[in-house]
């Protein structure tokens, strides 16, 4: 974390989990223990029907509501696809893009990617763009090209003001779930590596002010570890944001003084 120049933003991604009643559960639960987070930014990314619901829980709060995907157009015959504008509408702050499941399962790509972030951006949107190496790809000792290709390939097009609203999420596949987390130095090694891209693209001051945060089996335990690596702001959380206390837990480990 760098507190001076960037947020620290910790994000649950709740995945394909939780009903409507068990979203209330949680909300009721986290709510009194919540605190004031004073130091990062809270997120909860939800399933699509769920997220008028969570907005109105958290409406007293400081804890935003997001998406976990978007199509890249506004509008048309796209049957089961929301639009940026529609999320932006019931009141969702950030949307996760080119999650590595979507990648997998639902043939997104870095292009597709970079089109779903301009939507977003367009429509007022924070971007949680994710990018990360598969254990292949990692044993053949190409993760800092093939982030440098996704993180290019994502961000083409932009300026440096829409720049300044995107967080990119370093998730490498090999600790997505797997209950394997990078170590503190590979998580810190990759996010730097990012941030060394986007100062290249943007300059010096844009890629200082952008929260990059770490993803894979980021859990109660090594939370704290992570965060106090200087390019880690952050964390995208699965399955330990599916309990309060854990979650609980990685927002204290943000918070500490
Ligand atoms: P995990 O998921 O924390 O369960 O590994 C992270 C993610 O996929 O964003």
């Amino acid at each position: 974390m760098n507190r001076k120049y960037r947020k620290t933003i910790i994000a649950g991604n709740w995945k394909m989990n939780k009903t409507l009643t068990e979203t209330k559960a949680f909300a009721d639960e986290i709510k009194p223990q919540l605190g004031k987070h004073k130091w990062c930014e809270v997120v909860l990314c939800v399933p699509f029907v769920n997220i008028p619901a969570a907005v109105r829980m958290f409406k007293d709060t400081r804890v935003a509501i997001g998406a976990e995907n978007v199509h890249f157009e506004d509008h048309g015959a796209f049957t089961g696809e929301v639009t940026a504008e529609m999320l932006k509408e019931v009141g969702v702050k950030y949307v996760i893009i080119g999650h590595s499941e979507r990648r997998e399962y639902y043939g997104e790509t870095d292009f597709t990617v970079n089109k779903k972030i301009k939507a977003a951006l367009a429509a007022g949107l924070h971007p949680i763009v994710c990018v990360g190496e598969s254990l292949e790809q990692r044993e053949l000792g190409v993760t800092a090209e093939l982030i440098n290709y996704q993180v290019k390939c994502a961000l083409s097009g932009l300026d440096a003001s829409q720049m300044r609203k995107v967080v990119i999420a370093y998730e490498p596949l090999w600790a997505i779930g797997t209950g394997k987390t990078a170590t503190a130095e590979q998580a810190n090694e990759v996010c730097e590596i990012i941030r060394g891209i986007i100062r290249h693209q943007f300059g010096a001051r844009v890629a200082r002010a952008v929260t990059i945060q770490y993803g894979g089996s980021m859990n109660a335990k090594n939370a704290a570890e992570l965060l106090a690596q200087p390019d880690v702001d952050g964390g995208l959380i699965g399955g330990a944001a599916l309990k309060v206390p854990d979650f609980l837990q990685i927002i204290a480990a943000a918070n500490q003084e």
